[in-house]
């Protein structure tokens, strides 16, 4: 059988680091889930989608292909056959991500997806919702967490080394503390620890760290 590892967390929290770090140490594949809710919003911005409008909302999935793809052991996304994993992450994306994500026939058809992912292959999946909603019986699950300023100054340096000199650090923390909280309030499936999710606060920790904090778990 199959394996699934669920990594859930706040934003920014280095979730995808140790997801992939973890994924390339077991030889499973790293499913980045935030980066499907991402380039849904990047398609209905792109097209003016009105994410009022249930009718729009559904009509627009129906034209959404997104496939992953991995190089260099990056992983990397397409929208309808579009390398997007760059575009994404700049804030039209990361300003709107929320309200999109929050939309119940957005996150329906994303579980979906996603569930069929981990049907039958070793998944390492990070997100929002994965140890609670998609993946419930994953059998290793973790919940990270970190000290928001120092969350903030790691986003600010990963946006600053790809060329991005138009955010400052200021909005950049601004951005976290509202996907945050959009995150924890909303109705559908918020952002919750999971009962069986392990705690991994990496405020202090290296990634070396993190990673073999994460492998004593998952091999014991
Ligand atoms: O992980 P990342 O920060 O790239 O995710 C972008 C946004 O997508 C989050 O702020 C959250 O609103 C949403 N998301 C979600 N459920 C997931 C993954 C991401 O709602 N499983």
């Amino acid at each position: 059988k199959n394996l699934v590892i669920a990594i859930d967390g706040y934003s920014s929290c280095g979730k995808s680091t140790l997801a992939k770090a973890l994924a390339k140490k077991l030889g499973f594949i790293y499913v980045d889930s935030g980066a499907m809710y991402r380039a849904v919003t990047l398609y209905f911005l792109r097209n003016h989608i009105d994410i009022t409008d249930d009718a729009k909302v559904e009509d627009a999935l129906q034209h959404i292909e997104l496939n992953f793809h991995s190089r260099d052991y990056e992983s990397h996304i397409t929208l309808n056959g579009e390398e997007v994993s760059d575009e994404i992450r700049l804030m039209p994306v990361s300003e709107n991500v929320s309200e999109v994500s929050a939309h119940k026939i957005v996150r329906h058809e994303m579980v979906k997806q996603q569930q069929r992912m981990g049907k039958s292959k070793n998944i390492v999946m990070d997100g929002r919702d994965i140890g609670t909603t998609v993946f419930p019986d994953a059998p290793v699950k973790f919940f990270m967490t970190a000290d928001p300023k120092i969350r903030a100054e790691r986003r600010f340096k990963e946006l600053e080394s790809k060329g991005n000199n138009e955010t400052t650090l200021e909005e950049v923390f601004e951005n976290l503390a509202h996907r945050d909280y959009a995150d924890t309030t909303r109705k559908e499936s918020p952002l919750v620890r999971a009962d069986d999710a392990i705690i991994l606060d990496n405020t202090d920790l290296t990634q070396e760290e993190q990673l073999d904090f994460a492998l004593e778990r998952v091999q014991p």
